[in-house]
């Protein structure tokens, strides 16, 4: 949520921060910003809108400077609008801030600062940043310190990067829970909030911890913690900028949804014993062992489309282990009084590991003596380093704001993490071992057939599609899970009003919103509910209801009850939420695309939300 980037070296540094810009613009795309330092003076422009407003604005523009920071917003405090728009200066207009997160005091700190003769002239609670760095800067003419003294005075959560004009081969930046990263090159230095953006010019990156603050030259870096300096290690990136390209595909979210069955495959790699007998983690340290085979309780916790894959999650844990599961939504489980003690795992689901709400969660557990395990995408994130063991994800970088290969391959470590304790606690047997191991290794094959056999036929099925204003989905057991993610995929990029209800309560209530041709998805790829569903669906046929089923091959009691069907190939009945998932991402894709709503970067909606 907001994309921060800088610069400072020996090149030209604005063609460099448009470019971090827009490598970042899935964080936030409301109005974006530069500030750059040259002769002395900071050279501000900002622009509502997307970074092709600001391009716009730029013009050809000369700038010879190789200083510089930007920043795109995804607007918290204050409409999204030029003057709302970072960077944000000083009165003297002599320091530029962009910062992400929220300074929760600001109406206090702003008050003083007024008090004291500073001038504002946004709504945002950025500004309050560069008056108060002005503040210790008047007072002590040292940068790093009055930075370091802000700082201490806010309250909230942080990245951010500040230049003076009067500093002319400095950058300060800090962090507090909002990530920051800098890259690392010969006599140059990068700053963004995701790697993503400096990869395409180094891949050693150095990752900012909480309550750093972080010295910046062309001659090297150096780390403050508490006002003692710290070293940091270097973490060497193994991908590059294509990876975070659109290679040929119109929209990030269709080359991420063909690039799933490339992510199941890196996810899977090495972690299935070449007998095909057992899950390795070599994560897993003895004592983790040991802690993880006394467990008698779970809880996932997570956000939006990682939600959903901890209720898939959940339904694996308790066919399985038989233990008491819950899938919880991070930004309530704070305010329960859930049952935490040292014999809960807690399983923390976060593509990025920096959401916010995610971190609080995660930390509340920790403090009632959980064992937090991570399962992440973002290699070294705020989530995977506080957690006591992580698992990653192996997606590569997911761009488009609607998640896909994220949601897939958390879905494969939840699978691989349950066969891992079931053997662990002794409650799987070895055959059925096996033969679930071995069902999964397939995974990346018949996601690729799944792929290259429904997409036309959804492409076709989305025309019909898109003139709707709601849809709905509907699935039973594991599948009322999945009918929850195609629900959020289909509303989050294509504005339909979509609902996912499990089957049964359909008429409890929202059958009444049934009228004839309302598009519903239904979800039949367990054999035991079938017959369920497909009364079900009955009821749903006799109110004109246009069903779309999703089943496996050789169910064709459900096409003869359904309008359209879409098949996936057999499997495991209880891994076929990472088939059944698919369709229901293309039909979202193809709608949206139908629609020409913007696919990748959706109104209101930011990828990653490190604002509670
Ligand atoms: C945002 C994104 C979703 C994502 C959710 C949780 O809402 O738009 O795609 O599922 O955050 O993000 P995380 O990075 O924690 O998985």
């Amino acid at each position: 949520m907001c994309g921060i980037i800088g610069y400072i070296g020996y090149r030209i540094a604005l063609p460099i921060l448009l470019e971090g810009l827009r490598d970042q613009e899935y964080r936030g795309y409301d109005s974006a910003g530069i500030a750059t330092w040259e002769d002395g003076k900071i050279d501000l422009i900002r622009s509502k809108g997307k970074i092709a407003d600001l391009e716009k604005k730029i013009g050809d523009k000369k700038s010879n400077a190789t200083l510089g920071i930007g920043h795109t917003r995804w607007a918290t405090h204050g409409r999204p609008d030029d003057t709302n728009a970072h960077p944000h200066l000083d009165c003297k207009k002599e320091l530029a801030v962009v910062h992400n997160g929220v300074i929760e005091n600001y109406l206090e700190l702003r008050s003083d600062l007024t008090a004291k003769g500073h001038v504002f002239t946004s709504q945002t609670d950025t500004e309050v940043l560069p008056h108060l760095i002005e503040e210790y800067y008047d007072q002590g003419g040292d940068l790093l310190n009055a930075v370091y003294h802000a700082t201490e005075d806010v309250d909230g959560y942080y990245a951010m990067a500040v230049l003076s004009a009067k500093d002319p081969n400095r950058l300060i930046c800090a962090r507090l829970d909002n990530p920051l990263i800098i890259g690392i090159g010969d006599g140059e230095y990068f700053l963004a909030s995701d790697m993503a953006a400096l990869v395409e010019y180094t891949h050693q990156m150095l990752i900012l911890e909480n309550g750093d603050i972080a010295d910046i030259t062309p001659q090297g870096v150096t780390v403050y913690n508490k006002g003692q300096k710290v070293e940091r290690k270097i973490s060497v990136i193994d991908w590059d900028k294509a990876s975070a390209q659109k290679g040929g595909y119109e929209h990030f979210m269709l080359k991420e949804i063909h690039e799933q069955p490339w992510a199941l495959t890196q996810t899977l790699n090495g972690r299935i014993s070449d007998d095909g007998q057992e899950i390795i983690f070599k994560e897993f340290d003895a004592t983790i062992k040991d802690r993880l085979a006394k467990i008698d309780n779970i809880f996932l916790v997570a956000c939006g489309t990682a939600y959903h894959a901890g209720l898939v999650g959940r339904h694996a844990i308790e066919k399985l282990l038989h233990l008491p599961t819950q899938t919880e939504v991070a930004s309530e489980f704070q305010n329960r009084d859930a049952i935490i003690t040292p014999r809960t795992l807690a399983i923390i689901i976060s593509q990025s590991g920096e959401t916010y709400d995610t971190i609080l969660a995660m930390r509340k557990c920790q403090q009632m003596g959980a064992f937090t395990l991570a399962i992440c995408n973002v290699l070294d994130s705020t989530i995977a380093r506080e957690a006591d063991a992580v698992l990653y994800t192996y997606a590569g970088p997911e761009i488009a704001v609607a998640s896909t290969k994220a949601y897939t391959t958390q879905l494969a470590v939840l699978y691989m993490l349950t066969f891992y304790l079931g053997k662990l606690m002794g409650k799987i047997s070895d055959a059925e071992l096996k033969e679930l191991i071995a069902a999964l290794a397939q995974m990346p094959q018949l996601a690729e057939e799944t792929i290259s056999e429904l997409e036309s036929k959804i492409f076709q099925i989305s025309l019909g599609f898109a003139p709707w204003n709601d849809a709905f989905f509907v699935g039973r057991g594991i599948d009322s899970a999945v009918a929850m993610e195609g629900a959020l995929k289909l509303k989050e990029i294509s504005y339909i009003h979509a609902e996912a209800y499990a089957a049964g309560e359909l008429k409890h209530g929202t059958i009444a919103l049934i009228t004839p041709d309302v598009p519903v998805i239904a979800l039949c790829t367990q054999s035991e509910l079938i017959s369920k569903m497909i009364s079900n669906i009955k009821e749903l046929q006799a109110r004109k209801a246009a069903v779309i089923g999703v089943t496996t091959r050789g169910n064709q009691e459900v096409e003869a009850v359904c309008k359209d069907t879409l098949y996936i190939p057999q499997t495991n009945e209880l891994l076929a939420p990472i088939l059944a998932n698919l369709p229901l991402q293309m039909l979202a894709y193809y709608a949206a695309v139908v629609k020409e709503t913007d696919v990748d970067q959706p109104r209101n909606l930011a990828k990653s939300v490190t604002v509670g």
